[in-house]
C-alpha cells in the first residue's frame, strides 16, 4: 500500500478504516475519530479526515435516499 494511502501516517489509518468505521455505523466525523481514534496523536490528520469522512458520509446518505 502506498504512502499516500495513510489518511493518518501516525496511527496508520487508511481511507479504508475511515469507510469501514462509517460502514460499522459511525454518521459522524466525532463517531468516525472515535471509532478508529483517527487524529488523536498529533492531530495533523484532522482536516483531511473530516473532508474525506464527510464526503463518504455524504455518498452514504446519497445511497439510502
Ligand atoms: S497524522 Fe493523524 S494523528 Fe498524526
Amino acid at each position: 500500500m502506498g504512502k499516500n494511502e495513510y489518511l493518518c501516517p501516525c496511527l496508520k489509518i487508511t481511507k479504508k478504516d475511515i469507510k469501514e468505521a462509517i460502514a460499522g455505523g459511525a454518521d459522524s466525523f466525532k463517531k468516525v475519530k472515535k471509532k478508529t481514534g483517527v487524529s488523536l496523536k498529533c492531530g495533523h490528520c484532522e482536516c483531511r479526515v473530516k473532508k474525506y469522512a464527510k464526503k463518504q458520509l455524504k455518498k452514504q446518505s446519497e445511497k439510502k435516499a
